[in-house]
């Protein structure tokens, strides 16, 4: 068991399950719909709390009704949120989310009006409570002096970050985290049409994944590239998540010491699991 720290958003995502993915302008109704807490960061907690860590997030909660269904998931799971930044103004981010029963694709359009982490607030949390501290890719000014506080006063904490989404100036943080999380899409705004090639150019010293869906996932450590299959479900049901699932079982199984070969496998492993049922329940190693 390790104390685990996410740093990143939580969501209010709002789920219509479809038979198929709609062509634009197409009228069609929701096999059924549901509202439930999502985010990256958050998601990656929920299922690292299942894998019997202590987890606990940083990010904002706006107050308003919708950080009920934030709060009353991350309380079932025993994710520990007082170090949320609360505000009056804003509205909590709401993604719309077609999961489509043909394919397991999701779809998403997120809105969002609420303001990002602060370091002034990240640099008074107690740090030192936490084995791991794992990070969002985004807000990148903020992050960057959270980070870099980090590595400064607190070298001896291992922190992962997520880098899923293209971001103005996030490579300039890359030497920074002991363990850099790579999105296929983040590959291909890069210009690169395989794991590989990314990883291999880059220069952090970092250990470095980089999952590609079906194809499995690729590790760097130093000059050594290692890969895992994908573990398909015998059927795909939603994907929606898969990717923090991924980091989740990264996380958990390099705290628990597993060589970098078998966090791999057991990350590949964990996410085919989480993309045969829907959402994060009774997902284990
Ligand atoms: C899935 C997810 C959703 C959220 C969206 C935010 O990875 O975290 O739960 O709405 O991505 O980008």
């Amino acid at each position: 068991m390790a104390r685990i720290l996410a740093v990143g958003i939580a969501t209010i995502d709002i789920i219509n399950r479809v038979s198929h993915y709609p062509a634009e302008d197409d009228e069609v109704r929701a096999l059924s719909q549901k509202q439930v807490r999502g985010g990256n960061a958050s998601n990656s907690l929920v299922v690292l709390s299942q894998l019997g860590h202590q987890c606990a997030w940083a990010g904002v909660l706006i107050n308003e009704p919708d950080a009920t269904v934030v709060e009353q998931d991350f309380d079932r799971h025993q994710i520990d949120y007082r170090s949320a930044l609360r505000l009056n103004q804003g509205k909590m981010p709401t993604s719309y989310i077609s999961v489509s029963e043909e394919s397991g694709s999701r779809t998403i359009v997120h809105h969002r009006d609420c303001p990002e982490l602060p370091f002034a607030h990240f640099k008074n949390l107690a740090v030192t409570d936490f084995d791991w501290i794992h990070f969002e890719g985004r807000n990148v000014e903020e992050l960057g002096q959270m980070l870099h506080w980090l590595r400064q006063h607190y070298p001896g904490i291992p922190c992962s970050l997520e880098v899923e989404k293209p971001r103005a100036g996030i490579e300039d943080l890359f030497n920074l985290p002991d363990v850099l999380m790579f999105s296929r899409p983040y590959a291909r705004s890069r210009g690169f049409d395989n794991a590989q090639a990314l990883l291999k150019a880059q220069s952090a010293p970092g250990l470095m994944t980089c999952s590609w869906g079906e194809d499995g996932a690729w590790l760097r450590r130093g000059e050594a590239i290692m890969h895992s299959p994908a573990f398909p479900p015998a059927r795909v049901v939603d994907t929606l998540g898969a990717g923090d699932t991924f980091n989740a079982g990264l996380i958990s199984a390099l705290v628990n010491d597993q060589t970098p070969k078998q966090a791999l496998e057991s990350a590949c492993r964990l996410a085919g699991q989480k993309c045969g049922q829907h959402g994060f329940e009774h997902l284990s190693h």
